[in-house]
Formats: C-alpha cells, structure tokens, sequence
C-alpha cells in the first residue's frame, strides 16, 4: 500500500509573517491524519530552517523546491542538497514545469538534481508534465514517458522518490485534465517506471497529481487508482486550504 502524499509548493511566495500557516498546518495534522497521509510543505529556500523547527515533531515535514547537482564550491547563489538537509528539508522537488522554463533545466539536469538529492538521503520529487501544445496535438503521454525515462536516476531506489504529473497548462490556471485522462497519464508513468526500474520499484513508486488542485476537486482526483497524492501550488499557501485538501487524501 503506498501512503498518500500532500506536498505544498509555496514557489517564490512567503516571508517569516507565513510562518503562521505552517505553524495552523501542524497543529491540525493530528495522529489520525497522521496515519492515513503525508503532509510536506516545500517553503522558499530562506523559510526551510525556521519552517522545520516549527513543523518538528508534527506531522508536517519540510522540503525544498530545487537544489543544485553539484557538492559545493564556486557555485554563486547555489545551495546544495547538503544545504538544504542540514535546514532541516527532507525532499526536494527537482524539475518543476518553471524551473525547466524559467531556467532551461532539462531532463538530463534534473536526473543529476535528484541524485544528489538521494544522494544526501531525502527524497526526490520529480516533476514532469506536458504543454498544452503537446497534449492538443495527442503528444502527451509520449512526452511525459520520456520525461521520466530521462529524469528519474537509473538506480533510483524503490520507494525512495516520488514523481509528480503536472501538466504546464493546468498550473496556476484553474483548468485540470479530465480524470481519465488523470488516470491513463498516471498508468503511463506507472507503466514507463516499471520498464525503467522494475515492476516492484513502480509500484512502490508514489505517483502525485499537480495542477489547480483545490478543496473542490481534491477528492475526486486522489480517488484516482494511480494517483497516490497531490502536489499543490496556490492553495497550500494558506493553512485552510490545505488541510481541506489532506483531509480529502
Ligand atoms: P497550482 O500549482 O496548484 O497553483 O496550480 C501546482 C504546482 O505548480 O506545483
């Protein structure tokens, strides 16, 4: 049984007056919650110490949103894996639709990101996800195979990542996929995964949906076979937001 994960990717939003929300997150993530779903909150890189002294010993944890798949060194305005474990992160999500256009990553820069992040011993949370371009012209499946076959490490171990589907015009955007078409792009990974590492690992392999996820539609998007979590943007910026979310995973 893979345990739900909800992942909250706060992007380029909050300073330490957000710490709040963090602070309401934790609170409300009793041990009940606690046993049916993961909670991670992947703050900016400047709140990820204050966020996990705050969120240590609940159930929330804290990630990071990229990380560099370089050690150290002469790296101006880098941080490492390292960096971000000793803030006290416990994933990264690496290969983000906005990191990939904003800042040219490609699958072969994210592949090495996500080593050094199982590397440092936390996980990796993969991004991978089609452009509408791509999905009009009946690309998308084939797209995001090849994402993942570029992206996820050759010896990435089972259970030890995550990959998130996030297709580019869903994010930020209020559209969502069909759940069907949620459902055949989640089975593809499944499917892409199990040639690449095995059947156990692609099974053991927790497969989160993201984009424009909402208290609204949660439900009847992680009920999906293949959906195993979400990873949420915009609305896990706000605590009541968010626990409505986990409370439907
Ligand atoms: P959104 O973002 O929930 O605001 O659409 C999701 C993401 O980019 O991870």
């Amino acid at each position: 049984m893979r345990k739900p994960l909800v992942a909250g990717n706060w992007k380029m939003n909050g300073t330490r007056a957000s710490l709040a929300e963090i602070g309401e997150m934790a609170k409300a993530c009793d041990a009940t919650l606690r046993a049916k779903v993961d909670v991670m909150v992947c703050p900016p890189a400047t709140l990820l110490f204050p966020a996990a002294a705050l969120a240590l010993g609940s159930a929330v944890s804290i990630g990071a949103q990229d990380c560099s798949p370089l050690g150290e060194g002469a790296h101006t305005g880098d941080l490492s894996a390292g960096m971000l474990f000793d803030s006290g992160a416990k994933a990264v999500i690496v290969g983000h639709s906005e990191r990939r256009a904003d800042h040219g990553e490609k699958d072969a820069d994210v592949a090495a990101k996500a080593a050094a992040v199982l590397a440092q011993g936390m996980m990796p949370i993969i991004c991978v996800g089609e452009t509408r371009a791509e999905r009009e012209a009946g690309k998308a499946l084939a797209v995001v195979a090849r994402q993942v076959r570029g992206s996820v490490p050759k010896d990435a171990p089972a259970g030890g990542f995550v990959v998130a589907y996030e297709p580019v015009w869903a994010i930020g955007t209020g559209l969502t996929p069909t759940l069907q078409d949620i459902a055949d792009m989640h089975a593809e990974i499944r499917r892409t995964l199990a040639r690449l590492l095995g059947k156990p690992a692609a099974q053991a392999t927790r497969l989160l949906y993201g984009g424009s996820v909402k208290p609204a539609n949660a439900a009847e998007i992680l009920n999906l076979a293949d959906v195993d979590g979400a990873l949420v943007g915009g609305a896990s910026l706000k605590a009541a937001d968010f626990l409505a979310i986990i409370r439907a995973a």
